[in-house]
């Protein structure tokens, strides 16, 4: 019977497109067709076009047995909604379609997933199984091999889960195929585990790439490995991490590291380590690489700490505007893809004003032609002696969200707390900022939905969802001590 699924899961997609339409939807970030979307999966160049799955449950706007949805763009901002392409259909999958990457071989789009299913162990007792299947397509449609699985648990050593086995990430290079995956070691905490193969069915497993060590969080998920620059980076998102300073939160958290990739022994060599987004809200990022040369992140929009739902919409869920990675002194920047200038419209700007100066502004300043919920705001905050600086965004008589940047400290803080959320999500985060003196340039893109912050060209991003009526469209600032700054405005309109 649940041979049936995909053709009920597009049928279904068709119908929900006819009755509910855009729906409340973001302008510019990317969300489910209908339903419930969770991580990135299988983001790719094929054909002319980028690729983006998803984690989906067409059916409702909560977590459960898991499609691939799936969408596709030409400039990362503009997307076309494509037909559901993986549903768990399988005995080997009839549990979920979980995570997982792509890439083009010989014209065919191929895609890599975990496989999920409940298996029955001796004496009736019954346990998880995490494999790993592949599907190939033209874009559209695909057809799981009947290989599959093609990785399986049996190919790991005693000491590697089988249950906590997920999230292939794939690539090329120099004619042999490579595959990251999540697992769990038996010390309880995360692993990152390197197969090889000649021709994407035929795997073995190479080394361990990297291990947590219970140093960040436990079980490590969706792994992505590419190089940048001169460096290798590995980007993890851990399970049950716990705060350290202002670095990482507890939770569910992002960790990016830098460092060698010695081929020879398929080992990994860490020499950094940052949070991949300081935000409320960004989980499970995945990477593509241009054809001209770029490394392009999207990641998850939401936090499974905070489900934070827009209420009334069938849908759930969204993804960041992606960002193009760069190596730069040692760190990874980031910034939203290129391609969002194409779609700025009505500049306004201010150069070197003056705001604040004495202590209070309850009121706050606004700036003329400064306003509106789909905006992409930079603000330039000259060198000085001022305590905080601070602006409101999404804002009307009862409802702000607020971006305070404390001078002193050198720390910036995002707060959704006045946002209008109806329930006790997370709503307050921090993140300590390289100190100017003072001088900071954020960069802000607003979406009916969210904020995306970027401080000094990208060197960290914080991103969070807001649920703000889309009618709170005022954007007001206020200083403790004099502020010297400019300000430049584009509304984004597709
Ligand atoms: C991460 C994750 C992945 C898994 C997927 C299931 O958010 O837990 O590890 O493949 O979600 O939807």
């Amino acid at each position: 019977m649940y041979r049936d699924q995909l053709k009920r899961a597009r049928l279904f997609e068709e119908e929900a497109l006819k009755k509910y339409g855009k729906d409340h939807k973001p302008v510019f970030h990317l969300t489910p067709l209908t339903g419930w979307m969770n991580d990135p999966n299988g983001f790719s160049y094929y054909d002319g076009k980028y690729h983006l799955f998803y984690q989906y449950n067409p059916y409702d706007v909560h977590w459960d047995r898991m499609h691939w949805g799936h969408a596709c763009t030409e400039d990362f901002v503009n997307w076309e909604y494509l037909p559901a392409a993986l549903a768990p259909d399988q005995d080997y999958d009839a549990f979920g379609v979980f995570s997982g990457s792509a890439l083009e071989k010989d014209g065919k789009h191929v895609l890599m997933y975990t496989s999920v299913q409940e298996t029955k162990l001796p004496h009736g007792m019954k346990a998880v199984r995490q494999d790993q299947c592949i599907a190939i397509g033209n874009g559209r449609d695909y057809q799981k091999s009947i290989k599959n699985p093609v990785i399986t648990g049996d190919m790991l050593p005693k000491d590697c889960s089988r249950e906590d086995f997920r999230d292939p990430k794939i690539w090329e290079e120099d004619g042999v195929f490579y595959c990251a995956v999540g697992n769990r070691h038996e010390d309880g905490s995360g692993q990152i585990l390197l197969f090889v193969s000649e021709d994407l069915e035929n795997w073995s497993m190479k080394s361990v790439l990297d291990r947590c060590e219970n140093r960040y969080g436990k079980m490590w998920e969706c792994p992505d490995f590419f190089h940048l620059g001169e460096k290798h980076v590995l980007i993890v998102s851990p399970q049950d991490m716990t705060a350290e300073g202002l670095e990482f939160h507890n939770g569910n958290g992002t960790v990016m590291f830098t460092g060698t990739f010695d081929k020879e022994t398929g080992k990994f060599h860490e020499e950094t380590a940052h949070a991949v987004d300081y935000g409320l809200d960004f989980y499970a990022p995945q990477t593509v690489e241009t054809p001209d040369g770029r490394r392009v992140m999207t990641a998850w929009l939401k936090s499974w700490d905070g489900l934070v739902h827009i209420q009334d919409t069938k849908w759930n869920g969204m993804m960041i505007l992606p960002r193009e990675l760069e190596l730069k002194q040692g760190r990874v920047v980031q910034n939203p893809v290129r391609e969002l200038e194409q779609y700025r419209r009505e500049r306004v700007s201010y150069e070197n004003i003056r705001l604040g100066g004495t202590a209070g502004q309850a009121e706050g300043s606004e700036l003329e032609g400064i306003k509106g919920r789909t905006a992409d705001l930079t603000l330039d905050i000259e060198e000085g002696e001022y305590d905080s600086f601070e602006i409101r965004l999404a804002q009307n008589e009862r409802f702000y969200s607020s971006i305070r940047y404390d001078r002193k400290d050198s720390v910036l803080t995002f707060d959704r707390t006045y946002s209008g959320l109806c329930r006790d999500y997370p709503s307050v985060r921090s993140m300590a900022v390289r100190d100017r003196k003072g001088k900071i340039r954020i960069r802000i893109l607003l979406d009916l939905y969210s904020v995306e912050i970027f401080v000094n060209d990208g060197e960290q991003a914080m991103t969070s969802m807001i649920t703000t009526d889309a009618s709170a469209d005022r954007i007001t600032f206020r200083a403790e001590g004099p502020v010297q700054v400019s300000v430049e405005k584009y509304d984004i309109v597709l």
